[in-house]
């Protein structure tokens, strides 16, 4: 089946870097246009720089996605831009620093919950009225394997990546009616430029070992992208409310 992409318009937050800059590629080799939102200006425009170079047609828009005005822009351009909004990819995120919920401050708390689980919130809902005046849409969010478990990252990561897994199934169930999917990837570890700025290491990798020992091969973004891809495609017509892990068997364990 063709996946129904080619002119279709489609937001990529995180899209400088990673699985998202894999995404933006991806959709545009698809013949989407694409709206590349990201915090550094500098790997946005290098992103839509590389989908001009292979003939395809791409926007940037730069500024931290935790701040309505900067979500608003973002819808804006697609609309004006390009006519409306007919995938959204909730992609650009944060690792905490593996703290246990002890630990953790307000400051990294609220960083954390802001990008990786309010900004998915404050630009699905910008963007909604355009997909529902459509009468149709597709959202795929980017979880984790921290979104599945308890042993992947710190409570702050942890219970963000919960929180987009249980938006992706409330948005699901809500606008299954009216031509509205909602689905995630739960990537396993991804060779991407996420930070992972461990505190003391009393909470890294190395205590939780024996989980991280499960993980399995590192994967690429390109792996993670592709999956994006799918899932908003008419290829995955019928896939609405899925968390789809993407980590070489990590959560089967
Ligand atoms: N890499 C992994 O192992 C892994 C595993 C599971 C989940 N993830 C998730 O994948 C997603 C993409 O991360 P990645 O691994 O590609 O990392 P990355 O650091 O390579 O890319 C993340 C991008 O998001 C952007 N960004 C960060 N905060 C932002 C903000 N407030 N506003 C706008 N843009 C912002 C960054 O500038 C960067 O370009 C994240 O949600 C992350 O939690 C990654």
């Amino acid at each position: 089946m063709a996946s129904g992409l080619e002119g279709r318009v489609v937001i990529v937050t995180g899209a400088g870097s990673g699985i998202g800059r894999a995404a933006a590629l991806a959709f545009a080799q698809e013949g989407a246009r694409v709206v590349v939102a990201d915090l550094n200006a500098e790997s946005a425009a290098a992103t839509v720089q590389e989908i001009e170079k292979a003939d395809g047609t791409a926007v940037a828009v730069t500024g931290d996605l935790g701040e309505q005005s900067v979500v608003d822009q973002v819808a804006a351009t697609a609309v004006e831009r390009f006519g409306g909004v007919d995938v959204l990819v909730n992609n650009a995120g944060i690792m905490d620093r593996m703290s246990a919920l002890g630990e953790v401050s307000d400051a990294e708390w609220d960083r954390v919950i802001r990008v990786n689980l309010t900004a998915p919130f404050l630009l699905t809902r910008a963007v909604l009225p355009h997909m529902l005046t459509a009468g149709r849409g597709a959202i795929v969010n980017t979880a984790s394997e921290a979104g599945l478990r308890g042993s992947a990252a710190g409570a702050a990561y942890t219970a963000s990546k919960h929180g987009v897994v249980g938006l992706t199934k409330s948005l699901a169930v809500m606008y299954r009616n009216q031509g509205i999917r909602a689905n995630a990837i739960a990537p396993g570890g991804t060779r991407t430029g996420i930070q992972i700025d461990l505190a003391d290491g009393a909470h890294g990798p190395a205590a939780l070992g024996p989980y991280f020992g499960n993980v399995g091969q590192v994967s690429e973004p390109e792996e993670q992208a592709a999956v994006i891809v799918f899932l908003a495609s008419d290829a995955a017509s019928n896939i609405n409310g899925a968390i789809l892990p993407v980590d070489n068997g990590w959560a089967a364990v």
